[in-house]
C-alpha cells in the first residue's frame, strides 16, 4: 500500500503534491518523492524516510513547474532507500511514474526489457512501468500508457508525466484505488480523497481499466479503446479526518474491513490453482525440508497466536513437529537448537526486541530462520536470509487485526509448501486445500456483512468486567486472540481457556450472568465443545458462540450464535477471528475507549 498524488494547474506543483502526500502518509511512510515538469525536463526529488525528509530536501532544491506527481511509499519490492523510492523514470528521464500496487509479472517484463537493452537501477517492480512506456512511446503518451498497461499483471494505480508532453498527466487504475479531483482550472489525482480536500470536493471515482488524461483544458476519462467515458461528479461531504479512515470512525474498524483484500494480496503468486505452492524467492529443497527435525515458531502477542495456528497447520498437513514459544521466554530457556532446526519468526513490525533476540540466538546456533513480517526493510527482514512478507499494508491501529489474518495465510502457505515437498498430502488434496484458501477473501467479506449481530451483542454486554473465551483445537487458538483483542482495546478482563481445561479450575469463576464466548467451528470437536458449553450454562453463564453456518446443534445450547461461512476446519480461524475483532472493537466503542491508541500500549515494542 502506497499513496500517490498528481497535479496539473497554475500553482507550484511541488507544494500541492507535498500537502496531498501529507494526507496519505497513513498509506506508507518509508520513503517519498515528487517529479515536476519544468519547461522541457522533469526534475525528480526523492528520499528514504518520512515525508519531512523530502520537505527538507525540497527546501534546498526547490522545484518550478505546475505539473507533477508524488508518492509516499510502503515498500514491497526492494527495501526503503533513495533509489527504490518513487517516482521511477526511464533512462533519459523524460518519463516519470508513481505507482501504488504490485506488478506480479515484473520479473518477466524486466527480463524482456533487459533483452531489448533497457537498464534497471532499482529493485522495485514499478521500474518496469516507465521503461515499458518508453518502449511504446511514439509521440503519444496516452497510447504508450495504454499499451504498457495491457502488459501489466497485478494491481496498479499510476500517475505518469512526460517532458515531451509537458502540460499533461496520464493516470490509470486496476485493483488499486484512484480518485480524480476537479478544481477551478486545476486537476488532481490521488489514492484517497483526503489528499484533495483542501483544493476541491468534486471528484470522479475511477473503475478498473480506466485511464485519465488531464491538462489545463480539463480532464477526460477513457476506456481501454480510448473512447471517452462520461462520469458524474461526486461531491464529497465528509471531513478530511473521516476520509483518511476511509469513512470509518477508527483505523481499527478500517483495518478489520480491509482483511478480505489483505488475505487476497498475501496469497498472490503463492497460492494459485493448478500451480505448485511457492515461497517467493526462498529456496528450500525437498532434501532440506526432509532434514528438518523440528520447527520453532517464535513471536509475541498476536503474532504468537498466529504461530499457534501455524503449529496446528504444519503438524496436521506436513507432519513436522512444531513448538511455539513466546519470544521473551524462548531466549532464556536454553532451547535445543541445531542445524536441523528451522525457526519461523513472526513479527508484524519486524522490530520487536524479544523476537529479534530469539532470531539472533537461533542464527548463532546454526538454525535456518524464516521471518514473516509486514514491513519491508525492518530489522527482522534485514537480519534473516529468508523473508516472507504479509501483504497487509500499514497497520496503524495499535491492536493488530489485518496483520494477524495475513500471518495465518503465510502459516498455511508454509504448511502446504512443506506438505507438497514431503509428500504428506496427495496432489489432489493440496489442490483442494488451495481452492478452499482462494475462497477465503470472499468468505471474510460475508462475515463482515453480519457485523450487526456482533454490534448488538456488544451493546448489551459492554458493561461486563470479566469474560471468558473457550475453544478446542484451532478454536482455542482463536479464543486466545479474541481475548487479547478485548483486553487491549476495551480494558475488560478476559481469559482464554481450552474448552476441556475449564473444569480443572477456572470453572469456579463462572456464575450467573458470566459472559462466555465459545468457539465451535471444528467439526470433529463440536460435540465435545457442546459438553463444555453446557458445563458453563448450567452454572448460569451467558454464551455467545461462533460456529460454521448450518451447525444447528450449537444454537440449541447457547444464547446467541455468530455464524461464519462453511470452510475446511484448518482455515476456520481466518474467518472466526473477525467477529471477535469486531466484538472487541464495539465493546470498546460503547465504553468510550480510545480504540486506535489503547492505554499503556505501543505499536512497536522495541524494549525487552
Ligand atoms: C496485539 C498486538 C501485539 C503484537 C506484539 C508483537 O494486538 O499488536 O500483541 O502482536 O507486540 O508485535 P510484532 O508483530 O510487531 O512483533
Amino acid at each position: 500500500m502506497c499513496g500517490i498524488v498528481g497535479f496539473v494547474g497554475i500553482d507550484k506543483a511541488s507544494s500541492v503534491l507535498l500537502e496531498g502526500l501529507s494526507k496519505l502518509e497513513y498509506r506508507g511512510y518509508d520513503s517519498a518523492g515528487v517529479a515536476v515538469i519544468d519547461k522541457d525536463h522533469i526534475n525528480v526529488i526523492k528520499c528514504k524516510g518520512r515525508l519531512a525528509n523530502l520537505e527538507k530536501k525540497l527546501e534546498s532544491h526547490p522545484l518550478n513547474g505546475c505539473v507533477g506527481i508524488g508518492h509516499t511509499r510502503w515498500a514491497t519490492h526492494g527495501e526503503p532507500s533513495d533509489i527504490n523510492a518513487h517516482p521511477h523514470s526511464n533512462a533519459d528521464g523524460t518519463i516519470s511514474v508513481v505507482h501504488n500496487g504490485i506488478i506480479e509479472n515484473y520479473v518477466e517484463l524486466r527480463n524482456e526489457l533487459k533483452a531489448k537493452g533497457y537498464k534497471f537501477v532499482s529493485e522495485t517492480d514499478t521500474e518496469v512501468i516507465p521503461q515499458l512506456i518508453d518502449y511504446f512511446y511514439d509521440g503519444d503518451l496516452v497510447d504508450a500508457v495504454m499499451k504498457a498497461a495491457s502488459k501489466l499483471q497485478g494491481s496498479y494505480a499510476i500517475g505518469v508525466i512526460c517532458s515531451k508532453e509537458p502540460g499533461k498527466l496520464v493516470a490509470a487504475r486496476k485493483d488499486s484505488p484512484l480518485v480524480v479531483g476537479v478544481g477551478k482550472g486545476e486537476y488532481f489525482i490521488a489514492s484517497d480523497i483526503p489528499a484533495l480536500l483542501n483544493h476541491t470536493r468534486d471528484v470522479y471515482f475511477l473503475n478498473d481499466n480506466e485511464f485519465v488524461v488531464m491538462d489545463n483544458s480539463g480532464v477526460k476519462i477513457l476506456d481501454e479503446n480510448k473512447k471517452e467515458i462520461k462520469r458524474d461528479i461526486y461531491h464529497v461531504t465528509w471531513n478530511a479526518n473521516a476520509a483518511e479512515k476511509g469513512g470509518y470512525d477508527h483505523f481499527m474498524a478500517k483495518e478489520i474491513h480491509e482483511q478480505p483484500k489483505a488475505i487476497k494480496d498475501t496469497m498472490t503468486s503463492r497460492i494459485m490453482k493448478g500451480k505448485p505452492v511457492t515461497l517467493d524467492n526462498i529456496s528450500l529443497t525437498k532434501e532440506q525440508i526432509d532434514n528438518i527435525d523440528k520447527i520453532y515458531i517464535v513471536a509475541c502477542g498476536t503474532a504468537y497466536h498466529a504461530g499457534v495456528v501455524g503449529k496446528y497447520a504444519i503438524e496436521k498437513l506436513a507432519r513436522i513437529p512444531v513448538e511455539v514459544d513466546v519470544a521473551s521466554e524462548f531466549r532464556y530457556r536454553e532451547p535445543i537448537i541445531n542445524k536441523k532446526t528451522l525457526m519461523i519468526i513472526i513479527s508484524q513490525s519486524g522490530e520487536t526486541a524479544d523476537t529479534l533476540a530469539a532470531l539472533r540466538e537461533a542464527k548463532a546456533k546454526g538454525a535456518r530462520v524464516i521471518a514473516v513480517t509486514n514491513v519491508v526493510g525492518s530489522t527482522v527482514s534485514r537480519e534473516t536470509d529468508d523473508v516472507l512478507y504479509t501483504w497487509a499494508g500499514p497497520e496503524i491501529a495499535v491492536a493488530s487485526t489485518k496483520a494477524y489474518v495475513t500471518q495465518l495465510i503465510v502459516m498455511y502457505t508454509l504448511a502446504l509448501f512443506f506438505a507438497q515437498n514431503k509428500g504428506t498430502l496427495s496432489d489432489s488434496e493440496i489442490e483442494n486445500l488451495k481452492a478452499e484458501m482462494l475462497t477465503l477473501p470472499e468468505k471474510a467479506e460475508q462475515v463482515l456483512e453480519n457485523e450487526d449481530v456482533v454490534k448488538d451483542f456488544a451493546s448489551k454486554n459492554y458493561a461486563e468486567s470479566d469474560m471468558f473465551y473457550i475453544g478446542r483445537g484451532l478454536d482455542y487458538a482463536v479464543a486466545m486472540e479474541g481475548s487479547l483483542k478485548l483486553k487491549e482495546v476495551s480494558y475488560i478482563h478476559s481469559e482464554a481457556y481450552a474448552g476441556g481445561e475449564l473444569k480443572h479450575g477456572p470453572i469456579a469463576l463462572i456464575e450467573k450472568g458470566t459472559v462466555v464466548i465459545a468457539g465451535a467451528t471444528q467439526q470433529k470437536l463440536v460435540e465435545k465443545m457442546i459438553s463444555n458449553i453446557k458445563e458453563v450454562t448450567t452454572r448460569g453463564a451467558k454464551v455467545l458462540a461462533f460456529a460454521l453456518e448450518g451447525s444447528k446443534e450449537v444454537k440449541d445450547v447457547v444464547d446467541s450464535v455468530i455464524y461464519v461461512p462453511k470452510v475446511i476446519d484448518v482455515f476456520a480461524p481466518v474467518l472466526s477471528v473477525i467477529p471477535l475483532q469486531l466484538l472487541a472493537y464495539y465493546m470498546a466503542i460503547k465504553k468510550g475507549c480510545d480504540v486506535d491508541k489503547p492505554r499503556n500500549l505501543a505499536k512497536s515494542v522495541t524494549v525487552e
